[in-house]
Parts: structure tokens; C-alpha cells; sequence
């Protein structure tokens, strides 16, 4: 149990006594320490229930509350419990931390399983600054999902199938240069995406040679088939370059083509069961009006008041759409792989494509819980979307290039002694590093300035101030002579700074959980930044190596727990810790 569960069951007890019948509260923790550790409002939300006087019931209530071993509760204002936590209460549960594996995170998501999907580029176009978002955000919720104890699966659903592949294999088929597609697949696959487009521009007929060979695809036709099926394979390869360096991995690459089979089907279901039906030639779904117009996602507000908003699942001339292939994704993960949630990181324009399909979904009678995690832009200097001096948008492997190279020369200026090779590897983590962390401290839904020097700083909110800070604790522990072992330690609390950093380390367990309930890693990034500070305050407060024991060990034995505490964090985030720096 973690302390904040702790103090939630004993003032449930408290409370059932007092009221006379079971209750329980919430305790969440204080936003000032100088008010206390943890603070409650079950008094006044209790008293304005029963019409009570909230100070009076906070006090029965602290009659009634057994805090031994713990702490202390006091009523503060109108009427909040505040607790304070003993020093030796935090002493015991850091010493307990230091034998647990988990750090105190409770496994509160066995026995569910969830589907992250995320990532999912689109074949030969590049992947851009919005994917970025995704796979980044994607990857640490599907790790700390993961953590928690959750089944999860992670799927990415590339867009494989998209009339995109009518220009591809004409560009194929006329202006391919094999060398630079085998040099570098992606870039070539683009390029000859562009070149096509570009060209109908000019030749309009062109237009309607590539709008035959997507149909001669769709169709089955061998030869485009063949082609398609070299794209998708040269893609994926291209793909997973950039994820081995991200270190991002998937347990499915289920594209949108994965789904082409069961599409007929499925809009002859819809209209059977009635929740679509024919309009213009094509099959809709539309409101089924259960709900306010405000509410309801098939129904949009023009000039003259509510009008139809309906989801098209097959057009007039046959063919399939975005949300025919998601209806059948959604059936396949709830039926092959018993999903209980299923997450979709995606960013914020696709909202309307999400709250149709999750209600076109209920209608089906296809439940879960299901949710759409949306995200904010990524804004350039000039706080327009970011793009490349030539106008173009931002691919994700030049990101990662240059923030490596930028790494490099921070740790060059640094630590200008270290051999090449082992430079390099530190460029490495520690670029890749700062992306991440840059990415995940922000509240996912605002829009961020991406600033190389901001992330890359070594004493800012960033990825390396946070790597240096488990080197610093790692180098310690190279100066000892003897084995330590700080399982063996008792801990002793004394200094405030001390006192402080235990706080923290025990709240590790606390704030995890706490991710998920409305999808912030960014909450986990800051606890990490609040946890180093409160590291290198007591390191300067309290001297670790020169304190006469049993202090020294226990000083030890919380650098320890301090360090194991960031590089669990870190990995959380999908961010990793180098040895040296
Ligand atoms: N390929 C889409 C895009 O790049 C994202 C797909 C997200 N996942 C989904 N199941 N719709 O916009």
C-alpha cells in the first residue's frame, strides 16, 4: 500500500465511525509543505452533504483518526485535514522501497489489457513532427501501462492502404532511381511521391493514370500488387531505423491493408442492424438522436442550426474510407485480442474521427473502454508550425540527427577527455534523450516551441540535467572501497534535506498510478526534475562519504534509492541513462 492508500484507509475508518456508516475520502498530496504532506477535504464535502458545520465534523472526524506510527492531522481554514508525516514514517517506508523491485508502484492494472496505437505513419510519406508527438507519447504510456502491470499490446496501424499509392506506383513505375531507393528507401519513396504530384499539376491526364492504377490495385492485380507489397516492405525497413534508435518497439504492425477482407462485410452489417444506411449512393452512419446535438459527434452546428454530420463508410463508387477500416480494427482488437482499453495517440484534428467512431462502435455493440489521446503542435521559433528553412515540414530522422550531433558537442565541451567511441554512445542517449523529455514534459495538449538549446541544457528541466544527476549519484558509489549493500541500512531522517528527498522517493509509487488517469507522462517528468533538485539539495546539505555511520550508510543507502528512483523513471519515459557523461 502506498502511504496516500495508507491515509486514505484510515480515514475511511475514521469516517465510518463517525457517520456511522462506511465512507471514504479521497487524500491527495499538498500542493505547499508547509501546510503538511497530505491534505483531505472529506469534511467539507461530507458537512455540505448533511448540512453540517465542516470545522466541527473535521474535528470528530481527527478524534476518531488513528494516525499511529505515522503522523499528525490538524483542520486548517474551512475546514481541510491536513496531515504531517513523521520523519521516522519515511524512514520506514524509503528502507521497505529499497527491497522492492517496483518502488512501491502498485500493479493496479493486472489482469486488463490495453492496445496502444500509435506511431502509425503513413506509408512513403515521411513521417513528420505530429508522428514524432505519437510515437514518443505512445511509447512511455505503453511502458508505464506496462509497469502498472497491464497486458499491453502495442499496434501499429500504418496507413498502408491510402489512395497515396495510385501516384506511388505510377512515380514506381516511370521515375524510380533504384540506386537511391536501395540507399535509403523512404527518402526515395517520398521523393517519387512528390515528383508524381508535382507533375499533376501540370498534366491533368496523369491524374487519371494513377487513379487507374489504384483501382487495378485494389482490384488484385499482380503486378501492383507486387509493387505495393515492395513499398510497404522497403517502408517498414526505413521505419524501423528510426524506431531501433528511438528504442521504440511494437508488438504489431497491423497497417490499414490488414483490414481490406473484412470491409464489405462489415458495411453490409452496419445497414443490416440499421445504424447506416444509403444516402447519395453512399453508406452513412448519421445520429441516431439519444443524445443532446451538442454532444452528439454525427451532428454539427451551421448558420442556420443543427445539421446532419454523418460518418461515410463506403463511398458512392464502392470504395472504403478511414473510418470503415478503424470500425473493423476496433471489432478485431476487442474480439482476437479481448482489449479492454483501447488507446489511440493521435493528434487533436482527428477529435471528430474518434468520437464518431467510439459511438458508431457502442452502437455496434462493440464496448470498452475506449480513448482518444490527443496532442497539441509543435511550433518553430516563429511560433508557426515547425517546418525546414525550404518550407517543408520536419522529418523525425533529421530531428534525431541533429540533436545527436548537437549532444555531442555539449559533451565534447564537457567532458572533452573522453575516448571517441564512448562519446558517441553518450551523444547518443543523451540526444535521443533530451528529444524525449522535451517532448514529455509538456502537457501533451498545448502547443510547444521547440527549442534545441532549451532541451539540451545540462542544468535545465531537461533529459541531461536529469542523466547527470544519476551519473553524479553512480560516480559516489565508484569511490567506495567497500561492497555496499543497501538493502542491510536502516535509514536514519534528520536534516530537512534529507527528510525531503524521502518524501519524494516514497511519493515515486504515488505519482505513477497517477499518469494514467488522464494520460500526462508530463506528471511523472516533473515529479523526476522535483526528485533531482531534492537530490543535489541534500547532497550539498548532508556530506554522504565523510558522516560517521550508521548516518553514512544511510546517506548511501538514499542515494541508492535515488538513483535506482531516476533511471526507473527515465525508462518510463523510453529515456535512458548513460553510465558517464
Ligand atoms: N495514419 C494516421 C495518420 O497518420 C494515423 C492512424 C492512427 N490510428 C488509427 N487507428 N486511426 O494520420
Amino acid at each position: 500500500m502506498t502511504l496516500l492508500q495508507e491515509l486514505e484507509s484510515r480515514l475511511a475508518a475514521a469516517l465510518t465511525t463517525v457517520l456511522g456508516e462506511p465512507a471514504a475520502a479521497a487524500v491527495t498530496a499538498a500542493a505547499d509543505l508547509r501546510f503538511g504532506d497530505y491534505q483531505s477535504n472529506a469534511a467539507m464535502v461530507l458537512a455540505k452533504q448533511r448540512k453540517a458545520n465542516p470545522r466541527a465534523l473535521a474535528q470528530e472526524i481527527i478524534d476518531q483518526l488513528d494516525l499511529t506510527d505515522l503522523g499528525s492531522a490538524e483542520i486548517a481554514g474551512p475546514g481541510f485535514l491536513n496531515f504531517r508525516i513523521l520523519p521516522s514514517a519515511y524512514a520506514a517506508r524509503a528502507a521497505a522501497l529499497i527491497r522492492d523491485e517496483r518502488l512501491g508502484v502498485p500493479a493496479s492494472g493486472a489482469g486488463r489489457t490495453v492496445v496502444v496505437d500509435f506511431s502509425a505513419p503513413n506509408v512513403a510519406k515521411p513521417m513528420h513532427v505530429g508522428h514524432i508527438r505519437s510515437t514518443i507519447i505512445g511509447d512511455s504510456l505503453a511502458r508505464i501501462a506496462r509497469f502498472l502491470g497491464f497486458k499491453v499490446i502495442a499496434d501499429n496501424h500504418i496507413g498502408d492502404w491510402g489512395t497515396q499509392f495510385g501516384m506511388i506506383l505510377v512515380g514506381w513505375k516511370t521515375l524510380l532511381n533504384a540506386e537511391a531507393l536501395e540507399a535509403d528507401p523512404i527518402t526515395e519513396l517520398v521523393r517519387v511521391y512528390r515528383d508524381i504530384n508535382a507533375a499533376t499539376q501540370a498534366d491533368p491526364t496523369l491524374l487519371e493514370t494513377c487513379k487507374t492504377e489504384l483501382v487495378k490495385l485494389q482490384a488484385g492485380d499482380a503486378e501492383n500488387l507486387a509493387i505495393w507489397r515492395q513499398c510497404i516492405e522497403l517502408s517498414k525497413r526505413g521505419l524501423q531505423k528510426i524506431y531501433a534508435r528511438l528504442d521504440v518497439t511494437f508488438d504489431h504492425w497491423l497497417g490499414e491493408s490488414y483490414y481490406n477482407e473484412r470491409l464489405a462485410g462489415l458495411v453490409d452489417e452496419f445497414l443490416e442492424q440499421g445504424i447506416a444506411r444509403v444516402s447519395n449512393g453512399a453508406v452513412c452512419i448519421f445520429s441516431d438522436g439519444s443524445q443532446p446535438p451538442a454532444d452528439d459527434p454525427f451532428m454539427v452546428h451551421k448558420e442556420d442550426g443543427w445539421t446532419d454530420n454523418p460518418a461515410i463508410i463506403r463511398k458512392a463508387d464502392g470504395g472504403f474510407l478511414y473510418a470503415t477500416t478503424d470500425l473493423a480494427t476496433i471489432q478485431f482488437r476487442i474480439d482476437e485480442w479481448q482489449a479492454d482499453h483501447v488507446w489511440y495517440v493521435v493528434g487533436v484534428p482527428q477529435q471528430l474521427h474518434f468520437r464518431q467512431l467510439f459511438e458508431a462502435a457502442a452502437r455496434w455493440g462493440k464496448t470498452g473502454d475506449f480513448r482518444h489521446i490527443g496532442f497539441g503542435s509543435i511550433l518553430g521559433d516563429d511560433r508557426k508550425l515547425m517546418k525546414t528553412r525550404s518550407g517543408d515540414n520536419v522529418q523525425l530522422s533529421d530531428v534525431l540527427a541533429e540533436a545527436v550531433e548537437r549532444a555531442a558537442a555539449v559533451i565534447a565541451e564537457k567532458n572533452p577527455g573522453l575516448p571517441a567511441e564512448e562519446a558517441a554512445v553518450i551523444a547518443e542517449t543523451v540526444g535521443i534523450g533530451a528529444v524525449k523529455f522535451a517532448e514529455l514534459s509538456q502537457n501533451r495538449l498545448t502547443d510547444y516551441v521547440f527549442s534545441w538549446d532549451r532541451m539540451l541544457a545540462l542544468s535545465g528541466d531537461t533529459a541531461p540535467y536529469l542523466q547527470y544527476s544519476h551519473v553524479r549519484i553512480r560516480s559516489i558509489f565508484r569511490k567506495l572501497e567497500e561492497p555496499f549493500d543497501a538493502a542491510a541500512c536502516a535509514i536514519v531522517l534528520g536534516e530537512s534535506e534529507e527528510i525531503h528527498l524521502a518524501r519524494l522517493l516514497v511519493r515515486f509509487g504515488e505519482v505513477v498510478p497517477t499518469i494514467l488517469e488522464d494520460f500526462r507522462p508530463n506528471l511523472l517528468a516533473n515529479y523526476l526534475l522535483e526528485l533531482a533538485r531534492a537530490f543535489h539539495s541534500f547532497f550539498e546539505a548532508c556530506p554522504v562519504l565523510k558522516t560517521a555511520e550508521p548516518l553514512r550508510s544511510s546517506r548511501l543507502a538514499l542515494c541508492e534509492l535515488t538513483s535506482r528512483t531516476l533511471q526507473q523513471g527515465l525508462s518510463l519515459l523510453g529515456i535512458k541513462v548513460p553510465d558517464k557523461m
